[in-house]
């Protein structure tokens, strides 16, 4: 097994799936998991990060991030609760990572303690350069992301003292984590720090923009500086976790519909996909929509991203969810993001693309994954690892934690995501190379605070106790005794 952490089948239509009903049971008997075959070596992991879990806000002299910040606004922006004590991991790392080995992790420090701890276990670490919180005073000095040479001099010195540091221990490096969330959530609708909107001082209609280009940049020089002073000794791989819906047409009739699908595919993955991973401009439909909100790669840039194009050792995917994409019939909106498509649940038929998790954007939709996984192998040609992938189970935070152990419908979910990455390797014949479980416990989900609960351990937030669920056996022993080819 593996950690990820913040130092840290299908057929096109599946069979299993039905319409959902919202009275349907949490777990659906009439949605059998296969238990498809695995590859032997498919590593498996835990996911979780530093501001989600760490907690000890100003312990030890930990300077402020853009989260401490916006997690204490008021009114608050985070369902009045923070990451100040979390899930006090910071204070509790050797418990985690004897939890961790408990589960049969086989596979990130304090992050040198971590590390250590991890490997002491054979559990691989790996390790995100940055999951979303910038330090404060960097955001304050120049804006962080919209100051790209700035940032990218910071970054470029941050990460070689982490692979300085930890580069001996750590073999898989991520540079960052959902650029899209980071632009469009931190910089468009304000839901993520730094909360900026057109309405609070930013500019939603090229912000985002312009943090996703910083983001590309950096990631390239990156993965350069690694390549250039590290990678021959350290012999470690290096990539980028993109996040991503899957998209069926709303109408599958309608080709307008069809493209807009499409569209909405390459405005939330390829937006990135292409300029890392094919080292070449952004998709020419946002060229043609964004015109001149979509900033321009000199020429000296794009020469930097055709280089570290075979760098990137694998494609770094979270995924959840699927959603139907309807084409709008009016021009876009002036800060439009999404290539002037609605995002729906249900399709023209009314029929819901699976039963509905714990959150409501996050539908069991195994058949779209499938699909995904196939999308982005035959665009980006690289192995995938699932970097995260997990739901809350519907009431569970209401749960007593005798009853949120019991969490069957997690083990489903699991079950059938599982059953797609294998009919993607061996019936379409996509790499997918490791699957990671967000999370290893419960913890802060941020704009929604401790009330959506991802992970495979309970937290009781009040005595900081964790406790394994259902499905981190269900696991362990799927990962142990079954699937194995
Ligand atoms: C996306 C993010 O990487 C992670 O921080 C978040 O908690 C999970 N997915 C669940 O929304």
């Amino acid at each position: 097994m593996t950690d990820k952490m913040n130092v840290n089948t299908f057929k096109a239509e599946d069979p299993n799936l039905k319409p959902h009903v919202e009275s349907e049971p949490l777990y659906d008997p009439l949605r059998p998991v296969e238990e498809l075959l695995l590859p032997a070596h498919f590593a498996w992991g835990t996911v979780t990060t530093a501001y989600q879990i760490d907690g000890a806000a100003s312990q030890d002299g930990k300077g402020r991030s853009i989260w401490d910040t916006f997690s204490h606004l008021a009114p608050s922006r985070t369902n009045g609760e923070s990451g100040d004590v979390a899930c006090d991991h910071y204070n509790r790392v050797i418990e985690d990572v004897d939890l961790m080995a408990s589960y049969g992790v086989e596979g990130i420090a304090f992050y040198g303690k971590l590390v250590d701890e991890l490997l002491a276990r054979n559990i691989e670490p790996v390790v995100t350069l940055y999951h979303w919180d910038v330090p404060q005073r960097i955001y304050d000095r120049y804006g962080a992301f919209l100051n790209t040479s700035e940032f990218i001099a910071d970054f470029e010195h941050f990460i070689s003292v982490c692979f300085m540091r930890f580069g001996d221990d750590v073999k898989k490096w991520v540079t960052f984590n959902e650029p899209y969330i980071i632009s469009v959530f931190g910089y468009h609708s304000g839901i993520l720090a730094p909360g900026r909107t057109t309405s609070t001082g930013g500019d939603s209609r090229t912000e985002p923009w312009r943090v996703g280009h910083t983001i590309i940049l950096a990631h390239a020089v990156a993965v350069r500086a690694y390549a250039r002073d590290y990678q021959d000794r350290q012999k470690g791989i290096i990539s980028i976790v993109l996040s991503g819906h899957f998209y069926e047409p709303w109408d599958a009739s309608s080709v307008i519909d069809l493209a807009a699908a499409q569209r909405r595919l390459e405005f939330y993955i390829a937006w990135f996909g292409d300029p890392i991973f094919l080292g070449r401009d952004y998709p020419s439909a946002m060229r043609a929509r964004l015109g001149e909100r979509l900033p321009a790669f000199t020429p000296e840039q794009l020469d930097m991203l055709r280089d570290q194009v075979p760098k990137n050792a694998f494609y770094g995917m979270n995924h959840y969810s699927t959603k139907n994409a309807r084409a709008l019939p009016n021009s876009p909106a002036e800060d439009d993001c999404a290539g002037n498509v609605e995002e729906l649940d249900t399709n023209s038929e009314g029929k819901a693309v699976g039963p509905v998790s714990g959150m409501s954007w996050l539908r069991v939709a195994p058949g779209g994954f499938r699909k995904l996984l196939n999308w982005v192998w035959n665009r980006h040609h690289l192995p995938i690892i699932i970097t995260e992938n997990g739901c809350p189970c519907p009431g569970e935070s209401q749960l007593p934690v005798e009853k949120a152990v019991d969490d069957r419908f997690r083990i489903t979910y699991f079950g059938l995501y599982l059953d797609a990455i294998s009919r993607a390797l061996y019936e379409d014949g996509v790499k997918v190379d490791g699957y990671y479980v967000w999370s290893l416990m419960d913890n802060f989900e941020w704009s929604a605070g401790f009330g959506p609960r991802y992970g495979i351990a309970h937290t009781d937030y009040k005595t900081l106790v964790r406790t394994p669920k259902r499905s981190a056996w269900y696991l362990k022993d799927t990962f142990r005794e079954h699937r194995k080819k």
